[in-house]
């Protein structure tokens, strides 16, 4: 039972149900004895003002944002850090001394997830899938990483500004490739040595979905990093084990992004083992 001393942190979204986060942190702090709940905190799209507001006027210490808020919730808080306004979304707030500070972990779980799966960006050959949300974190951490990024989206005028505002910030330069280019995305998968989806296409229920065009191979050369963690056995996860490449399932990232906001929250490192076994159970109940 939550106590009044309860030291709170939530995840707002709309709708918000079933949450990995919740099970991940809702573990981590009671592994290591801290007297702090992780509750869900469904905020209509109207009400984000006084959803956001609220959580200083509750006591929270911070919370998770998700969709539809990473973007709007930026206009209600105090401070937004630079990565995050970079990325165009916030995923963390922290409250601190009163003030609202948004942040972005997305960035950073993803680089720790790929390195941690013996992936190094710097300097490496990446093509992306995908030009919505999911996308910005991760072009924006391959570009500070050294990396080189094709983007392959299905709407060409999406891909092409996300790019241009990318090659802004980064002084990089970006390809585009449309998905209709079977060939050319195979010969870009030729020279890269990783492949990342950040497209929904496969996620539960169309599990019998990939996001690679037909006549797309894969090679043994490649990582394949799906950000789809629901399931964690994607279709293109397994057109990559069968083509001998590496495969690299979606929970890394949702791990390492939770890590990082649980730090900012907290001040101590989190406990990785715990977090992954908690995510780990979760999601083999799904
Ligand atoms: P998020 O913010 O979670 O990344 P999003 O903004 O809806 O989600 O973006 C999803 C990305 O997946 C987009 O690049 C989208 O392509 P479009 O820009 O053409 O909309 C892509 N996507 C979604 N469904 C898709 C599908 N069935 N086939 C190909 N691409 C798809």
């Amino acid at each position: 039972m939550e106590q009044g001393t309860t030291t709170r942190v939530g995840l707002m979204g709309w709708p918000v149900r079933h949450s990995l986060s919740a099970v991940m942190h809702q573990a981590a702090f009671d592994a290591l004895g801290l007297d702090w709940a992780y509750l869900l905190l469904p905020v209509a799209p109207e009400r984000l003002g006084d959803g956001t507001r609220g959580l200083r006027g509750l006591g929270f210490v911070g919370a998770n944002v998700t969709v539809p808020h990473k973007e709007a919730v930026m206009r209600h808080l105090d401070e937004v850090t630079m990565e995050a306004r970079a990325i165009g979304a916030v995923n963390t707030i922290v409250v601190r001394e009163g003030r609202m500070v948004g942040t972005n972990t997305d960035a950073l779980g993803f680089l720790r997830g790929l390195r941690e799966a013996g992936v190094e960006p710097r300097g490496a050959r990446a093509v992306v899938l995908g030009a919505g949300g999911a996308a910005r974190a991760v072009l924006y951490a391959l570009l500070a990483a050294g990396a080189q990024v094709t983007l392959v989206n299905r709407t060409s005028a999406r891909a092409a500004a996300l790019a241009r505002r990318f090659e802004g910030l980064f002084q990089a330069k970006i390809r585009l490739l449309g998905p209709g280019s079977a060939g050319g995305l195979t010969q870009a998968l030729g020279q890269a040595t990783l492949l990342v989806n950040t497209t929904p296409v496969g996620m539960t229920p169309h599990v019998d979905r990939s996001p690679l065009p037909a006549g797309v191979r894969l090679g043994s050369h490649l990582a394949v990093n799906d950000l789809v963690y629901n399931p964690r056995r994607t279709r293109l996860l397994d057109a990559a084990r069968v083509a001998g490449a590496t495969p690299i399932d979606g929970l890394g990232m949702l791990l390492h992004q939770g890590a990082a906001a649980f730090s900012l929250w907290t001040g101590r490192p989190a406990p990785l083992d715990i977090m992954r076994a908690a995510l780990d159970a979760a999601s083999r109940e799904r």
